[in-house]
């Protein structure tokens, strides 16, 4: 559920009409509900309730500190992979022991600076990156907290490029690897095994890889405690589906709470969890502004502001974005047509062959479901400045990040000058 509506046919964002935002800050522009992400964490964390719990908030979906500030205020941790991330969550006030480090390639500098903040646990994906953190914490002095995050082998129906726990990709350890090198966690001098981490992918529809993956994880962790070590935490990584369509309907949370909680059985461990998208992907989206409509020889083009460097997804991923006019009008005439941006290349498309009502130059549009992995996935392509950011509150609008300008765009650049 989100709180982006019409009211009197005007497009609304909680109580703010968006093309009163437009008016004030331009298009393109991100436009996040403040009380959708808080309802979406409410949510989740209610669903987990009976259980010992940490939900730690993927901040990869969506980093922008008002939205992170958003968060922490409702209690959650955060789940990162990065230095950047890890100042974002400091300067939002979140306490180290609610944050997980996840990634594949953690650098000595990364790694030192979550050490000195003291996060909860680094969730391991290579023997090399073991060793590495029990050299850094021995130099630090410090004892390194950590989980390994297992690759459990299961298919989670989603995109390739977003599918995760298979043997195939390059996250974690695979499942027979893991006992030998929890064994060997165990007996380095810097190292403290805390957990076991899994994350299987990204926007799964279904419930039944969840349950899977954690099936498996129940497995090794009890085949562990035989080997004398023994887990607190169980980190299930994030993944569960936003609605892109109104007709796909994925799993509720209380539903996927229910499943996971029935498997774990009472069992006594912390579970972590690091949703991302079901959190802030409803709670988004991006308004643009029709510049031109083109009659082509096959199909009608309505050519936006924003393109495929403002939300990548449509382009890399083929993902479906409801597209919607901001002002509603009754009796439009409807036709199949495509919605693209700018940019010079023909992947730069939010819709394609489309049933939309007839728009005209000059009106806004808002693309759905844009609030995770979309303007942080941005970029400058085509040297264009990134868009504005702006959070609404009830009936309070504020930028939250500032549109670039044109001297941002080079501010780092210089000639090649001796
Ligand atoms: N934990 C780990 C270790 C992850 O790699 C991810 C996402 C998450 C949690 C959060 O997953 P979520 O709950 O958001 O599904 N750019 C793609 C999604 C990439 C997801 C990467 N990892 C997209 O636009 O669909």
């Amino acid at each position: 559920m989100d709180y982006f509506h019409y009211v009197d046919n005007q497009l609304h964002c909680e109580k703010v009409p968006l093309s009163k935002i437009a008016q004030a800050v331009g298009t393109p522009f991100y436009c996040y509900s403040e009380q959708t992400l808080q309802r979406h964490v409410r949510v989740f964390q209610e669903a987990f309730a009976p259980i010992s719990h940490l939900i730690c908030y993927s901040v990869k979906a969506n980093s922008n500190l008002a939205v992170l500030d958003s968060l922490v205020k409702e209690g959650v941790g955060f789940d990162i992979v990065s230095v950047g991330e890890l100042e974002r969550a400091k300067r939002v006030g979140c306490p180290g022991e609610k944050i997980v480090f996840s990634g594949v390639g953690k650098r000595r500098d990364e790694i030192q600076s979550a050490l000195d903040y003291g996060i909860l646990m680094f969730n391991v994906e290579s023997k090399s990156e073991l060793l590495r953190l029990n050299g850094i914490a021995g130099e630090m002095g410090k004892k390194a907290p950590i989980a390994i995050r297992v690759n459990p082998d299961v298919d989670p129906k989603t995109h390739p490029y977003i599918s995760t726990g298979m043997r195939t990709n390059k996250f974690g350890i695979s499942y027979d690897q893991a006992i030998p090198l929890y064994l060997e966690a165990a007996s380095l001098k810097n190292i403290e095994v805390l957990g076991l981490d899994c994350h299987i992918g990204s926007q799964l529809t279904s419930l039944a890889p969840f349950v899977d993956a954690l099936k498996r994880v129940l497995t090794l962790e009890k085949e562990l405690f035989a080997s004398g070590i023994k887990l607190q935490y169980i980190d299930l990584g994030g993944g569960l589906g936003i609605p892109y369509e109104e007709e796909q309907v994925p799993p509720h949370p209380e539903h996927y709470a229910g499943v996971l909680l029935a498997e774990l059985n009472n069992r006594n461990i912390t579970l972590i969890l690091e949703p991302g998208r079901v959190i802030s992907g409803n709670a988004g989206i991006l308004v643009s502004q029709v510049e031109y409509i083109k009659q082509g020889e096959t199909k009608k083009f309505i050519i936006t502001d924003a393109g495929m460097n403002d939300l990548l997804r449509p382009a890399l991923y083929e993902a479906y974005h409801s597209v919607q006019p901001v002002e509603r009008r009754f009796g439009r005439e409807e036709s199949v047509c495509d919605v693209v941006g700018p940019i010079c290349e023909s992947g730069d498309y939010s819709a394609r062959e489309r049933l939309l009502p007839e728009f005209q130059e000059g009106e806004l549009l808002a693309i759905r479901s844009a609030g995770a992995y979309g303007f942080v996935m941005s970029s400058n392509y085509n040297s264009r400045p990134r868009v504005a950011e702006v959070m609404v509150r009830g009936d309070k609008f504020a930028v939250v990040r500032r549109r670039e300008t044109i001297d941002q765009l080079m501010e780092n650049e210089s000639l090649f000058e001796l």
